[in-house]
């Protein structure tokens, strides 16, 4: 039978691949958790992590990060990394909010956001994680030139993401209305999350913004 949520939770405090509510890390991931100087690539909104995990097997040499609230969901995500004994990658149980009390500024190379929730009322547009918000908490934390990568399947989460891009002046790097049909090809592309999963056998398309500040 399988854990329950309960047993989950208590095990999510022992294991040494994830900081739940826990910034000891802040400015240190490279020297005191990776031990090597490897970019740093953040999935935001992981769930069980399958960016992250995905990536870290793609990239070996590099670190990748995933954050979610759902702890159910983050010990998903750190029990696959201990089956597949993946170094790279651990992960941290919070509020995306506070991504300031764990990464100094400039930690961060890249970030992943990966079907976020829409939010759909506009009186929660503040909580989409592309919101002028969350924007202003990863300006500081990502390099110069890093890049965010946006994947979804809401239009509105689409349309709102280009508009806050234009709105805030921030440059587009690729922006794929329906991924899979487009003619690009790229590794990092074809990783597919249980969400991404869900929708398109639902028949939804998938849409992909990347953009920087
Ligand atoms: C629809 S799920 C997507 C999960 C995963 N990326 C996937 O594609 O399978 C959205 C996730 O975002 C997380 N989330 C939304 N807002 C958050 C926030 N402010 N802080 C932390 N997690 C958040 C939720 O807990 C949930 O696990």
């Amino acid at each position: 039978m399988g854990k329950n949520k309960l047993e989950k939770f208590a095990e999510l405090k022992e294991m040494s691949n994830v900081f739940e509510k826990d910034g000891q890390m802040k400015g240190k991931w490279n020297s005191h958790y990776f031990k090597n100087q490897g970019k740093i690539t953040l999935e935001l909104a992981c769930g069980k992590g399958d960016y992250a995990l995905g990536l870290a097997q793609l990239f070996p040499e590099d670190n990748f990060i995933g954050m979610d609230i759902k702890g159910n969901r983050i010990w998903t995500a750190a029990t696959r990394a201990g089956d597949h004994n993946l170094e790279n990658v651990c992960f941290i149980r919070d509020q995306i909010d506070h991504l300031a009390d764990y990464f100094e500024p400039g930690e961060v190379d890249e970030i992943w956001i990966t079907f976020a929730d829409p939010f759909l009322q506009p009186g929660r547009a503040r909580r989409r994680l592309t919101s002028p918000k969350f924007l202003e908490i990863y300006k500081p934390i990502l390099k110069k030139g890093g890049v965010i990568n946006l994947k979804t399947d809401s239009d509105l989460l689409y349309q709102f993401t280009l508009e806050t891009i234009q709105e805030l002046g921030l440059k587009i790097i690729h922006n794929y209305p329906d991924i899979y049909q487009s003619k690009v090809t790229h590794l990092t592309y074809d990783i597919q999350t249980y969400y991404e999963q869900k929708h398109l056998k639902n028949g939804l398309t998938i849409k992909y913004v990347s953009f920087t500040y």
